[in-house]
């Protein structure tokens, strides 16, 4: 079969090459373009990467005009009905579900690393007590490559194994400690005896001088947040952590880059963006005035939880999210119903105004997220951090598909040089 090429003729200098196309099992094919500059002395330019594949990757799929995003092939409406948060951890970190006895051994292995370093825990204390969430998870996350110097050459797998559970076990744990300093109480130990999300949960909310009531209500719907927040294939937090990796840094260090990505409300940020957005709004009354700010261009403030790169179809997270929204609110009688009522409301009058159908405007998986957390009295400056612990398995499994490459080179993107062309010094007392 001939190989399937585009042509890229200079018609400066009539030179042309041909580009292979590749293909690969799902979705668009692919120009590849990496002899450009050496054959015809051109980069390409795309500045957001809006039409640009950085790699190849096995572990999600996503179809923006379908509005379909697949983890190893499995749909996201399968495993949030049927899988379990540390079930789509092993998938993503090792391509297939696992047995009963492979998801024992990766339970148990998870449970050896729930602890941090009595050494980090002291490091919260240099954090002011207002501090952000996300500035605390950027630094400590950041920090743990200086407790653990056994598993930091890149080039073991079983090094690289390891640190992948580290961050996976430890998330819940550091996530948990950044709250309970914060709001100035006691940090509370990991327990291996209870799942993953329930234990998340008790570092969270119990106390020293309570049973903790566990709420299985809450927990699942947490679980079923996880497991969708877990990956979403090249997003900006996901590319930082492989640019930072292609320099062969620690996973630790690079996963503090994609944290420190998240943290932006064009991104992970947004979550909590909704909900001080549905705040300021208060009432379906108030809403008309604020569709006309999200139109105007001279307006700065946006949709928040509208309009996504990829999906220019409903987000297959946020419909899942809308639902579990509705029972969890209707079950736990959740104050934030009026909150729930203005972000539907505001939903149907968007998705009806022209202005965001023809820019295919759709809600997106950070729409209704921050209603399910605010319903489990997470507080609204830890929304993002729990994005960062459902996403560090997703940062980590594609960290660790690059590492793995063995064409591996360093990222470095060239520019569209736009300044000055060569000059001389001019001395201080000849200038104007
Ligand atoms: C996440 O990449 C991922 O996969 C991310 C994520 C993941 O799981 O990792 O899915 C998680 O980050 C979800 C997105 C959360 N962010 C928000 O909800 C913030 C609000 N959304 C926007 O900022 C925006 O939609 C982005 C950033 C999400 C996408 O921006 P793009 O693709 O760069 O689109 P754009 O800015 O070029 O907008 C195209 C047009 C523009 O109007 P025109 O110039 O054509 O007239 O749509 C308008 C924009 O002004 N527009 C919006 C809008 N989003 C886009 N107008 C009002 N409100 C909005 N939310």
């Amino acid at each position: 079969m001939t190989q399937e090429t585009v042509t890229i003729t200079d018609n400066r200098t009539g030179k042309s090459i041909e580009c292979p196309i590749k293909t690969g099992t799902e979705g668009p094919a692919v120009i590849d373009c990496h002899t450009l500059y050496q054959e015809l002395g051109l980069f390409t330019l795309d500045p957001a990467f809006v039409t640009t594949a950085s790699c190849e990757s096995k572990i999600t799929f996503i179809d923006g005009d379908k509005g379909i995003l697949l983890y190893r092939g499995y749909p996201i409406e399968q495993l949030a009905k049927q899988s379990s948060y540390p079930e789509v951890c092993y998938l993503l970190l090792y391509g297939e579900l696992p047995t009963a006895k492979q998801m024992e051994a990766f339970t148990q292995n998870i449970c050896q690393h729930t602890l941090l370093h009595e050494g980090l825990v002291h490091f919260y204390k240099g954090f002011r007590h207002d501090a952000h969430p996300m500035a605390m998870l950027v630094g400590v996350v950041g920090a743990l490559s200086g407790y653990y110097p056994d598993a930091m050459d890149i080039s073991q797998p079983e090094h690289c194994n390891t640190s992948a559970i580290r961050l996976i076990a430890k998330m819940p744990t550091i996530a948990a400690n950044i709250h309970k300093y914060l709001v100035g109480q006691a940090y509370v130990y990991p327990r291996n005896d209870i799942s993953y999300v329930g234990n998340f949960m008790q570092m969270m909310f119990s106390v020293p001088s309570e049973p903790y009531q566990f709420n299985e209500t809450a927990n699942k719907a947490l679980e079923v947040m996880l497991i969708l927040h877990a990956d979403h294939e090249q997003n900006a937090s996901t590319s930082t952590v492989r640019l930072a990796g292609s320099s062969q840094a620690h996973p630790f260090s690079c996963v503090a880059g994609g944290i420190a990505t998240l943290w932006g409300p064009a991104h992970g940020g947004a979550n909590e963006a909704v909900i001080r957005m549905l705040q300021e709004i208060k009432t379906p009354k108030n809403i008309p005035e604020y569709i006309r700010r999200f139109k105007d261009k001279e307006d700065a403030t946006r949709l928040m939880g509208f309009g996504h790169r990829v999906y220019k179809n409903y987000d297959p997270r946020a419909k899942i999210i809308r639902g579990i929204c509705h029972d969890l609110l209707q079950e736990m009688g959740a104050t934030d119903q009026a909150l729930f009522e203005v972000a539907m409301e505001l939903e149907r009058i968007a998705l009806s105004d022209d202005y965001f159908i023809e820019r295919k405007l759709y809600p997106n998986v950070d729409f209704y997220s921050g209603l399910i957390l605010k319903a489990l009295d997470i507080p609204l400056n830890m929304f993002t951090v729990i994005f960062a612990v459902a996403r560090s398995v997703g940062w980590v499994a594609q960290w660790t598909e690059m590492i793995q490459d063995t064409h591996l080179k360093i990222g470095r993107p060239r520019q569209l040089y736009t300044g000055y062309q060569r000059r001389d010094y001019v001395p201080v007392s000849k200038r104007k």
